[in-house]
C-alpha cells in the first residue's frame, strides 16, 4: 500500500528519518545517559525500537504510559516524571512486576507514594518552569519525609520545559546551566545518585543531569526543526484536499489531527492559513508540485508532537515522507489516555 492510498487524515512516520534520529541520539546519550520519554510517542512498539538502541530506562507522562510499557516487558526502570495522589492507579503501578520510581514534590505526594506500596521516588524541584516541582530549598526536606515514610529516595529531577525551546542557542545554554545549578544545590540536599533533566532542545547541552528525558527527538516537529538540532522531521499528517476556490486549497486536516499550542502546521511551500475542526486551509499553489487540486495528497507538518500523535489511534511507518512513499508498518498508539 502507498500512503498515497490511506484513509485521511492518517498519521504517517518516515521510517528512514525515525531511523536516523533514534540512532544520532543513541550516539549522543549511550545507554542509560537517555531516558526516552514516552509521552512524545504513546506507542510501545517505538519504545521498542528505543531499547533496541541501549536505553533501557523510560520517562512517562501519565500513569496509563507506564502501566502499558511494564505490561509489555519493558520494565528495567520506569520513571512516572510526574506526580500522582490517585490511590487506585499509584496501586496499580506499585503492583508491576517492573521497577517503578515516581516524581514526589509535596508530603502529600510522598504519603501517597508509600500508602500506595510504590518503593522508590524522585524528588521533583522547580528549575524555572512554572509547573510541578518543589523549591530547590524544600528539597532536602521531601527526601527526608520519603525516607521516614519508608521509600528509597533515587535522587532529583527537574526539567527546565522553559528552556528547550529557546530559539537562541546561546541563551539555551545560559538558561540551562542556570535550571541545573538549582538541580545540583537540590540534589545536595537530596543525595541518591540519579539528576534527572533535560529535553530534545538542550540534549547536548545538558551536560549536569546524569540522564537525559528527550522525547520529541524520535518523531520531531516543526517547532523543534527550526531549532537547527540534528534531528529530522519524521511525523506528518496526511490529508486530502477537498475543495479547491482560487488560490484557496482546503484539505481535511483539521485540529483534531494536530497539536496546535506551538502554533500551525506547516504544509512545504504552501502559506497555512488557518485549521477548523476538520480542515486545513492553505495557498493552493506554491507547494513543490505546482498548484494542488481536488483529490490530491498532501503533507501536513505537526508543530508539536505531543499532543498531535495523542489525537491517532495508529501511526503508519512508510519508506519516505512523500504520497508514493510505500506503508511498510502500522504501530498502534497503545499509550493514549491516561
Ligand atoms: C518532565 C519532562 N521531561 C522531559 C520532557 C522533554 O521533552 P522534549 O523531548 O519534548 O523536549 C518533557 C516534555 O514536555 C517533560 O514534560
Amino acid at each position: 500500500m502507498l500512503v498515497g492510498d490511506l484513509p485521511t487524515p492518517a498519521l504517517v512516520v518516515d521510517a528512514v528519518a525515525l531511523e536516523h534520529n533514534l540512532a544520532t541520539m543513541a550516539t549522543a546519550l549511550p545507554a542509560a545517559r537517555l531516558r526516552p520519554h514516552v509521552k512524545a510517542h504513546k506507542c510501545t512498539e517505538l519504545a521498542r525500537r528505543q531499547l533496541a538502541r541501549g536505553h533501557h530506562g523510560f520517562c512517562c507522562a501519565t500513569p496509563r504510559e507506564l502501566i502499558g510499557l511494564a505490561r509489555a516487558g519493558l520494565t528495567d526502570d520506569l520513571l512516572l516524571a510526574n506526580e500522582s495522589v490517585d490511590p487506585q492507579r499509584l496501586r496499580a503501578m506499585a503492583d508491576l512486576d517492573a521497577r517503578v520510581t515516581l516524581a514526589v514534590d509535596s508530603e502529600e505526594t510522598v504519603h501517597a507514594a508509600a500508602r500506595a506500596g510504590l518503593r522508590e521516588v524522585l524528588v521533583d524541584v522547580d528549575v524555572g518552569l512554572p509547573r510541578c516541582g518543589c523549591p530547590p530549598d524544600e528539597a532536602g526536606r521531601i527526601a527526608d519525609a520519603a525516607r521516614a515514610a519508608g521509600l528509597e529516595v533515587r535522587g532529583v529531577m527537574g526539567y527546565e520545559g522553559h528552556v528547550v525551546g529557546l530559539a537562541d542557542r546561546a541563551q539555551r545554554i545560559e538558561q540551562t546551566e542556570a535550571s541545573m545549578a538549582m538541580l545540583l544545590a537540590a540534589h545536595e540536599d537530596v543525595g541518591g545518585d540519579v539528576v534527572s533533566g533535560g529535553g530534545t532542545g538542550t540534549f547536548d547541552i545538558n551536560t549536569w543531569a546524569t540522564e537525559i528525558q528527550a522525547g520529541s527527538y524520535a518523531l520531531m516537529d516543526t517547532a523543534y526543526a527550526e531549532l537547527g538540532l540534528p534531528f529530522r522531521r519524521a511525523v506528518h499528517v496526511v490529508a486530502t484536499v477537498v475543495s479547491v476556490s482560487g488560490n484557496r486549497a482546503i484539505a481535511d486536516c483539521g485540529l483534531k489531527a494536530l497539536g496546535m499550542d506551538h502554533g500551525n502546521p506547516a504544509i512545504d511551500g504552501a502559506a497555512v492559513w488557518f485549521c477548523s475542526d476538520e480542515h486545513i486551509t492553505f495557498s493552493r499553489d506554491g507547494t513543490p508540485e505546482g498548484p494542488v487540486n481536488v483529490g490530491d495528497r498532501v503533507l501536513v507538518w505537526p508543530a508539536h508532537v505531543d499532543p498531535t500523535v495523542a489525537y491517532h489511534e495508529r501511526m503508519h511507518l512508510s519508506t519516505g515522507a512523500s504520497p508514493d512513499a510505500e506503508v511498510i508498518d502500522t504501530w498502534p498508539i497503545d499509550l493514549r489516555s491516561w
